[in-house]
Order: structure tokens, then sequence, then C-alpha cells
């Protein structure tokens, strides 16, 4: 099969592109601007041409839709970058795929719902996102639904990788700078190591798979707030650092996020009959690869 990658680029992007390297099938990963795109196809997912020329050109059969507005705060000053890459770009790839009976395989987040449940939040579970870039992420998904393509729509959280910008990368770079690091404990959720979901999704291109189509939550396993993340990512890597606890209010932040965002995950587990990696676990070994690659730069 050939697999159009969007946002090949990107963390998540990138992380498909590791496990993917042996794979039978064929896989076209796309960028817009980065300018470390190695072998990868120019592709703005908002230009309609483009895309449907990407989609003859390599005759795809699978869009993985990794691309997205993912500034969460920016996108509260930039609402229309957000629906523009978010939920009009999304339903431009759907209407690609649903014209050429490609699958989409979209990735969408916890951040569409609000955090008010204490339970972990089901698909089916009533969304209310609290931000511009939320709002955008479900108008994607609604996007997805009303296309009539083949779908699977992937809700994912707090991702982090060796690539891009994330939050372990930041707390890691902090803490080897700073003697003190404050970090919010009252929002709840899961880490989610890009190379798992990766994998994941290699899972979903098996025939039996693509056709299993419908909304899944996947997530790493088990639970913590950003302080716990940010303790376990000082303690794994030996800084000396303390870490502090505070409440979201202390920040100045412009986009409101929820304060518990964890995802049930029984389904994707029941369907695909998965095992899914404990977040911990995971953590360890990105951070080990953080540390080899941080090794061979020097
Ligand atoms: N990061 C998280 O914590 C998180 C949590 C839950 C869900 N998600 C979702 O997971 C997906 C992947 O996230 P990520 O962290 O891998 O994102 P990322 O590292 O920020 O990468 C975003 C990618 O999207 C590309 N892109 C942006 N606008 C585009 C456009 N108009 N046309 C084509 N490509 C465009 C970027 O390309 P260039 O860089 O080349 O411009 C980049 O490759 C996104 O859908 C995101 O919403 C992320």
């Amino acid at each position: 099969m050939n697999i159009l990658v969007t946002g090949g680029s990107g963390q998540l992007g990138r992380a498909i592109k590791d496990v993917a390297e042996n794979s039978e099938h064929r896989f076209i990963y796309t960028y817009m601007s980065s300018q470390n795109h190695d072998g990868m196809v120019h592709l703005d997912i908002s230009g309609p041409e483009e895309v449907n020329k990407v989609m003859d050109d390599h005759n795809i059969d699978v869009i993985v839709n990794c691309a997205g507005y993912t500034d969460v705060e920016r996108a509260e000053s930039e609402e229309d970058k957000a629906f523009k890459a978010n939920a009009e770009a999304v339903e431009i790839l759907a209407g690609a795929a649903k014209a050429r009976g490609a699958v989409l395989i979209h990735i969408s987040t916890d951040y569409i719902f609000d955090g008010s449940s204490s339970r972990p939040y089901r698909e089916d579970a009533e969304a209310s996102p609290l931000s511009v870039y939320g709002r955008s992420k479900l108008a994607g998904e609604l996007a997805v639904r009303a296309s009539g393509a083949r779908y699977m729509i992937i809700r994912t959280s707090w991702l982090y990788s060796r690539y891009g910008k994330n939050f372990v990368k930041t707390i890691l770079k902090k803490s080897e700078e700073q003697p003190l690091l404050k970090v919010v404990s009252d929002q709840v959720g899961t880490p989610t190591y890009a190379g798992d979901l990766a994998e994941f999704i290699l899972t979903l291109l098996e025939p039996e798979n693509l056709e299993k189509t419908g909304t899944y939550n996947y997530t790493d396993e088990g639970v913590c707030s950003w302080y716990d993340l940010a303790c376990e990512v000082c303690d794994m890597s030996g800084n000396l650092c303390e870490v502090v606890p505070c409440e979201t209010g202390e920040y100045p932040v412009k986009a409101a996020r929820p304060h518990y965002s964890v995802l049930n995950k029984s389904k994707v587990k029941k369907t695909f009959g998965i095992e899914i990696p404990y977040w911990k676990d995971s953590l360890r070994h990105c951070m080990s690869e953080i540390a080899t690659s941080l090794r061979s730069s020097q």
C-alpha cells in the first residue's frame, strides 16, 4: 500500500518514519515549512489542488494525518490559522480520501474535553473544548465524520519524543539551567511517547484492522500531573533541580486547559488486541534516546 503521512516533519510524523523503516508499505512523508525535511514532499494540506495532486501522483491508499496547528497558546490569537489547518484542511483531506476510496487515519486530542469528568473519558463522551485549539480539533473530527470517507480518528494526549518541541525536552533543558522549577499539579492526564503511538498506527495498517473504522483513544497507560511528569524527568536525568507544585492560576496563560483529560482505552485494547506501555517505562526509553542523540551531536 501507499501511505501518505502528512506532518512528516513533526514529532509524530518523525516517530512513524523511525518505526516504519522496514515496513512492506511505501511511505510518502510531507512537510510544510520545516528546514529539516530530508526526502519529504512539500504539502500544505489546506490547498485542495496540492492535496489532490499528491494523492494522484503517489496513488495513495491510506492518509495518516499528523499535520496540524499544535501551538495551544498561540491559537488563542490565531484562530483563523488554527481552524484552517485543524478543520478546513482536514475536510479537504477527508474529501480526497473519500473520492479515491482511501482510508483517513486522523489524529485528534484530549483537549476536546473540558476536564469536568472525574473518570477517564470514553470515545462517546460529550466533547466541550475550552480553547481555540480544542475547538478547531473538534471541528476537524466533525468534518471527518461528515465526509463519508472511511476513517479512524485517534485521540491522543501529551505527546513527547526526542523530536521537536515538547514538555519533556523543555523540562530537561530547564532543569539543567535552573535550580528550581514551578510546575502545575492541578492538570492531570497521560503522557504519551510518540514512538508508542507510531507503533500503534503501523498496527492499524494491517488489512483486517483497516476495516475497523471509527473513533479510538490511544495514550500510554497511567495517570499523572504535569508536576509528576517534571519530577520524573528530573529523577531519570539526575538533574539536581527542585520541582515545586503550583496551581494553574499562578501561570499567566491565554488558553484554558482541562484539569482532567485522562482517556479510557478499553475500546482500542479490545478492538485491536494490543497492550499499551506504562508511561514511566516509555519515558525512560525516550530519555535514553534523547541522551544518545545529544551525545552523538556533541
Ligand atoms: N503535541 C501534543 O501534545 C499532542 C497532543 C494530542 C494530540 N496531538 C495531535 O497529534 C498530531 C501530531 O502532533 P505533533 O506533536 O507531532 O505536531 P508537531 O510536532 O507540532 O508537527 C506539526 C506538523 O504539522 C505540519 N503542518 C502544520 N500546518 C500544516 C499545513 N497547513 N499543511 C501541512 N502540514 C502542516 C508541520 O509541518 P512544518 O513543521 O514542516 O511546517 C509539522 O510537520 C496533531 O494533530 C496534534 O493536534 C498532539
